[in-house]
Order: C-alpha cells, then sequence, then structure tokens
C-alpha cells in the first residue's frame, strides 16, 4: 500500500500543498524552517491521528487558521484505492474518515497506513522509558495480531477498575477478586501474542543487526512485567499488600519491557550514539520485514532528516534496507545533494524530489 496523492491544508507553516508522491522514495529537501518536518507530520497525522513530534494537536494548527485537513489517496498493491481523511479543528472537534465512512479511533486509521518513523529521537527508544519500548513492540503485535489491541484495550479498563479499588480505605479482597482473574486471563492473552511477534522480530532483527552494529554479543530480551518464575495470579496474590499500599498495580503487561544489551550490559551505556541511532534503524527495519512478512503489506517509513549523524556509508545501508523492504519511504534533509547520493546506487526505484520553501512543496525534475 502506497500513497499516490497527499493535500495538506493550514498544518503547520503549510496552507496547502498537492503532491504526488512516488509509491517509492520521496526526497523531500528545503532550508531550515521550511516546512520538511511538517510535511512528513501530515502524513503521520493520517496515520496516527496526531504528529509523532508531540501529543498537542493545537500546535499543528496553522497559527493563521482555526483547522486543519490532511487527505490522502491510499493505492493498495491488489489496484483498490482508499480515500483517507483527517480534520482536526482548535475548538476540539476531530474528523477521521476512512474510504467515505466515519472512522472512532487512532487506531482504526493506524490500521490502514501503518507508518514507522526514523529520526533524531529515535534512540531514544533505547535510553527513554520502557513505555516507548513497549509501544514499539505493541506496534507489531497491534498489525500482525488483530486481537491483540481489543485485550489490551480491555486490560487498560481492568486495571483501571482494580487500581481504583487498591486506592479506598478499606478493602475487601474479595471485591478485588474478580478483577484479579480477569486480569490473569487477559494477561496470558497479552502476553502469548507478544511473545510470538517477538520471537518473529528477533529473527529478523539478528540476521539484520551486525549490519548496521558491528559490535559482538548484540542480545535483545523480552521482559514481561513481573518476576519469571512466577505465574500472574500467584504474583497479584503476593503482591496485594504492597499493591494497597501503592495504590496501583504494580506489576504487570504494562510493565513490560525489552532489554538490549550488549554482552552483560545496556546498549545504551556501551554503544556511541551513532550507533544507538544504527541500532534503532536495525530494529525500525526489522519491524517493517516482520510486518510485510506477517500481513503481506507494506509499512510507510518517514525519515526526518535522514540522521545527521549517520555518515554516508550508512546513510546508504539505511536507503539499501528501505528499498529492499519495498516501502513507500519520504524523507527529508536540508541539502537535495546528500538525499540523492544516499540513494544513488539504488537505481531500480521510482525517485521523486519534492522543494519546500517557505511551507510551499513543489516537485522538481532531477
Ligand atoms: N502552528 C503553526 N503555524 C504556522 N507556522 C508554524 C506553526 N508551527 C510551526 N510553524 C513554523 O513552521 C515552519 C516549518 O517547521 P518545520 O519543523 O516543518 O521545518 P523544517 O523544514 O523541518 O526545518 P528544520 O530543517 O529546521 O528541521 C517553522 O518555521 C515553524 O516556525
Ligand atoms: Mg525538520
Amino acid at each position: 500500500m502506497t500513497i499516490s496523492h497527499l493535500s495538506i491544508t493550514q498544518l503547520r507553516n503549510i496552507v496547502s500543498a498537492e503532491l504526488s508522491p512516488s509509491s517509492g522514495v520521496n526526497l523531500i529537501y528545503g532550508a531550515n524552517g521550511s516546512g520538511k518536518t511538517s510535511t512528513l507530520e501530515a502524513l503521520s497525522v493520517l496515520g496516527m491521528g496526531r504528529s509523532f513530534r508531540s501529543h498537542k494537536y493545537k500546535t499543528l494548527i496553522n497559527n493563521d487558521h482555526d483547522s486543519l485537513t490532511v487527505f490522502a489517496r491510499l493505492q493498495h498493491a491488489g489496484g483498490a484505492v482508499v480515500p483517507i481523511g483527517v480534520s482536526r479543528h482548535r475548538g476540539g472537534d476531530s474528523t477521521f474518515r476512512v474510504a467515505g465512512d466515519n472512522v472512532h479511533s487512532a487506531a482504526a486509521l493506524a490500521a490502514h497506513l501503518p507508518i514507522q518513523v526514523i529520526n533524531s529521537h529515535t534512540y531514544e527508544l533505547l535510553e527513554g522509558s520502557p513505555k516507548s519500548r513497549r509501544q514499539f513492540i505493541d506496534w507489531l503485535v497491534f498489525h500482525v495480531e488483530p486481537q491483540f489491541y481489543p485485550l489490551w484495550k480491555a486490560a487498560q479498563r481492568c486495571l483501571k477498575h482494580r487500581n481504583s479499588l487498591l486506592r479506598r480505605d478499606r478493602i475487601d479482597r474479595l471485591e478485588v477478586t474478580p478483577w484479579d482473574v480477569e486480569l490473569c486471563s487477559l494477561t496470558e492473552a497479552i502476553e502469548g501474542y507478544r511473545q510470538q511477534t517477538l520471537d518473529l522480530f528477533q529473527t529478523e532483527f539478528k540476521q539484520l543487526v551486525s549490519e548496521f552494529v558491528a559490535v559482538d554479543g548484540l542480545t535483545l530480551g523480552y521482559q514481561r512485567g513481573w518476576d519469571a518464575d512466577q505465574d500472574y495470579a500467584q504474583h497479584l496474590q503476593q503482591s496485594f499488600e504492597r499493591d494497597c499500599q501503592s495504590g496501583y498495580t504494580r506489576a504487570g503487561v504494562h510493565r513490560a519491557d525489552i532489554r538490549i544489551k550488549v554482552g552483560r550490559q545496556l546498549a545504551v551505556d556501551i554503544l556511541s550514539r551513532g550507533q544507538q541511532k544504527l541500532l534503532v534503524c536495525a530494529m525500525k527495519i526489522a519491524q517493517g520485514l516482520v510486518f510485510y512478512r506477517q500481513t503481506g503489506r507494506r509499512c510507510i517509513y518517514l525519515v526526518d532528516d535522514l540522521p545527521a549523524e549517520l555518515d554516508p556509508q550508512y546513510r546508504q545501508l539505511l536507503a539499501h534496507w528501505l528499498h529492499k523492504i519495498g516501502s513507500q519511504v519520504f524523507v527529508t534533509g536540508v541539502e537535495k545533494e546528500t538525499l540523492l547520493s544516499s540513494w544513488q546506487k539504488i537505481t531500480d526505484v521510482d525517485k521523486r524530489v519534492f522543494h519546500v520553501e517557505h511551507g510551499t512543496v513543489t516537485q522538481i525534475d532531477v
């Protein structure tokens, strides 16, 4: 699936733009502050309902207007064309539409337009909170296991109820028991899907990572969110008093994490910044590969400011793998030549180049 037409209205400094992207690679260049990231943010609004930069959508709306609209035509491999559109208003109203119907959640948008982002924050995946790593792995579980999302939502609801009981002054253990039972059954299912998906991910990642980071002993391990040697029901039982004292459920699928290590040390403490970025690039490519192998679909890659800290050889390696996956790619950078040189060895792909200046996006000949 690729985007064959993109229309952006009143998003940041882009008042109006119409693009006919290539199904291959789209190189977007322009000076600082011209609107390159904004162009990618428009795609992110379609795929997630919001920008990858922030949860605050109001700052995305052009200062002189009260709403933004992004619209695209999705071209599916079988030939079907699906329109998708998002409007967001300063007052809070939002409209998400897919194939002419209203949809009511960002998850529904994401199911239609799976997006991977590589930008200057990608290495935060290693040094940031477990939440970002959980989201990373759940992106893949969400896209390859349709049953996962409703279970995950149900677990969130269950935890909310359980936590509100735990915060009461006097709790009857029996009142909490039904929530524990439900949480255990949801946990088992969620955990199973995560584990299966992570196994698939590990296979791709192991093959790929040495091309990006030449460091021995790199491993990626899954922590499910409670003691490895206990079942969850047992754990909830034993930690009940402590959970009551804390006022929340301290362990569970909401605490899962992935640990990326070099030998016995965390990769974030050993690898250089550039290596961390490359490692995360390998992880993002592995995601796209698993997604493709499991679903036959390809996600769209947004690469913002083709990581400035990558040297030319690694920029070419990233381009090589993005091409190998066969995904549609949108890449930004300040200089046209740097972007073109990264894709110069890849001749069997349709490349389109767009220049951005003061919020105006123009396709140019190369
Ligand atoms: N709500 C808004 N309304 C109007 N303009 C905005 C709004 N939010 C941000 N801008 C401006 O939009 C411009 C484009 O920002 P953007 O981040 O897309 O630039 P960029 O081309 O990616 O630059 P860089 O190379 O520095 O990353 C900036 O000049 C910014 O100040
Ligand atoms: Mg930018």
